[in-house]
């Protein structure tokens, strides 16, 4: 007998489209536009034509509250983390199930509070030591590119937490082959015909050299704390020392492997993207921008000292990247798939098909947003922060598969800037063009250069 949902059609599927690859090609070339000129044409909910593959694009906080939450169990991540996995293996972002519980269970206490207090001296010291490097350029008045700046500050906080040691040295390798990675995988995502990556294509060849390199820094780190035999207060630590509660076993190092270098990508990929975007939003919003430097002198000549119990008292600062994750969100886009057929919006949401969630098309979209196109960080101030539906701003996903790392990212984040702009602010070099390059994150696509100005 056939089933209510059965009867139901799929979202309507748009006309403009190629004979071979469907909407391949538009979702390559210019997919944000695509996307939003989709939804002006055919409503919240439609379907694209991809080879090989079943994709529907799902526009609306009530869907998306549905995808990532209310009906969660019936969805598993969608096929641009299966390329994903080729880079992380098998971390919190990408497996699944009961491996997916129990890998969150041991992690999760790692960025309990008390930890985040603990690495809030570190964060403070290792963002004044990119203050001190910069200074070079205030004094030469080099424009320089603010982008592989974040990387490598992001990157060896992120590497200080995990591992009790910064990569700093090394943050110019991991930075460039994360770079190529990222670049990789949405090529991948993007050519329906390819082959598989054993071959040895050019390509292929490239990716796993890029993987090997980074691969034999995680390992190293791993060898190394491994061969001390001490345990440490860090995530590495509390992931080797970590046992299955029926076998007693331990992590092999391939599963280290994984969840650390998914730490370390998706720790780092992410607050570097929204810190450019960030020096680059205030830089052209000088109200904002002078609004929060009164803030930041303000509570620093009331002789306030930056620590865990104080930055949670610079209100515009958290203001200003709320709305900056707004208006670029890093990650741009979530995508689930359906383990039974479903229905969404009264259609069928037939097994298996890719369930797409355009979260900077809900950060843009004027039925929740007024002048959403504007650089607003009051849209955030606390008395209005609770006003703001869950689906319509989440940068940082929902559900129980949302960001086990938000707080120790705007906690970065707010610490970076405040130290920054206490003593600098930031001009874009004249004439430098930029762009928003949406890969898996959403990326400058020319870097960002920028003029560091004393204050
Ligand atoms: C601005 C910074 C960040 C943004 C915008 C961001 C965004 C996100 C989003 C949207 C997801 C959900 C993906 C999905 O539902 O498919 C996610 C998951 C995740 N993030 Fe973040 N993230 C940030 C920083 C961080 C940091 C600093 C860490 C680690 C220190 C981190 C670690 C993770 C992990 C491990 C997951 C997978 C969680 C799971 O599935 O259990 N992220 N992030």
């Amino acid at each position: 007998m056939e089933t209510a949902t059965a009867k139901k059609t799929a979202p309507p599927f748009p006309k403009e489209r190629h004979w071979l690859f469907g909407n391949a090609t538009m979702l390559r070339n210019d997919a944000i536009g695509m996307v939003k000129s989709m939804i002006k044409g055919y409503g919240n909910i439609f379907s694209l034509s991809v080879p090989f593959n079943k994709v529907v694009i799902a526009s609306n906080p009530e869907y998306a509250r549905y995808v990532l939450q209310d009906n969660s169990k019936n969805y598993r991540k969608s096929l641009a983390y299966d390329l994903l996995r080729a880079l992380l293996g098998l971390g919190l972002l990408t497996s699944e199930g009961d491996f997916w519980k129990q890998q969150r269970k041991l992690a999760q206490p790692a960025f309990h509070k008390r930890k985040l207090d603990e690495w809030t001296e570190m964060m403070v010291e290792r963002s004044q030591h990119t203050a001190d490097r910069i200074r070079k350029y205030a004094d030469s008045g080099e424009a320089f590119d603010v982008l592989p700046t974040m990387t490598t500050l992001t990157l060896d906080i992120i590497s200080k937490a995990i591992f009790s040691t910064g990569v700093e040295e090394k943050a110019k390798v991991v930075g460039d082959q994360i770079t190529l990675l990222n670049e990789y995988t949405i090529r991948k995502l993007h050519t329906p015909f390819r082959l598989p990556d054993s071959f040895p294509t050019p390509f292929n060849i490239r990716q796993r050299k890029a993987l090997e390199k980074l691969d034999n820094i995680v390992y190293e780190i791993i060898d190394h704390r491994r061969a001390e035999g001490v345990s440490k207060d860090d995530l590495l630590s509390m992931l080797i020392d970590a046992k299955d509660e029926e076998t007693g076993e331990g992590m092999s190092n391939q599963q280290l492997r994984d969840e650390v270098m998914t730490i370390f990508i998706a720790g780092n990929e992410t607050s570097s993207n929204a810190l450019t975007w960030t020096l680059y939003l205030l830089s052209q919003n000088p109200d904002a921008e002078q609004k929060m430097l009164d803030e930041i002198d303000a509570k620093f000549n009331s002789g306030v000292e930056l620590n865990y119990k104080t930055v949670g008292e610079f209100h515009y600062v958290r203001q200003v990247i709320e709305e900056s994750m707004r208006v670029y969100p890093p990650v741009w886009t979530i995508g689930r798939r359906n383990l039974e057929d479903d229905e969404i919006g009264g259609y069928r949401i037939e097994k298996n098909t890719n369930v797409l969630i355009p979260i900077i098309y809900l950060h843009h979209s004027e039925r929740f947003w007024e002048e959403p196109e504007t650089f607003k960080p009051e849209r955030f101030a606390p008395e209005k922060r609770n006003n703001i539906d869950r689906f319509v701003y989440f940068p940082f996903g929902g559900g129980p598969r949302m960001c086990i790392g938000n707080n120790f990212a705007m906690l970065e984040m707010e610490i970076i800037l405040i130290t920054l702009y206490r003593e600098f602010i930031f001009k874009l070099k004249e004439g430098f063009k930029v762009e928003p390059e949406p890969l898996v994150t959403l990326r400058p696509k020319y870097g960002m250069m920028m003029k560091a100005v004393k204050r």
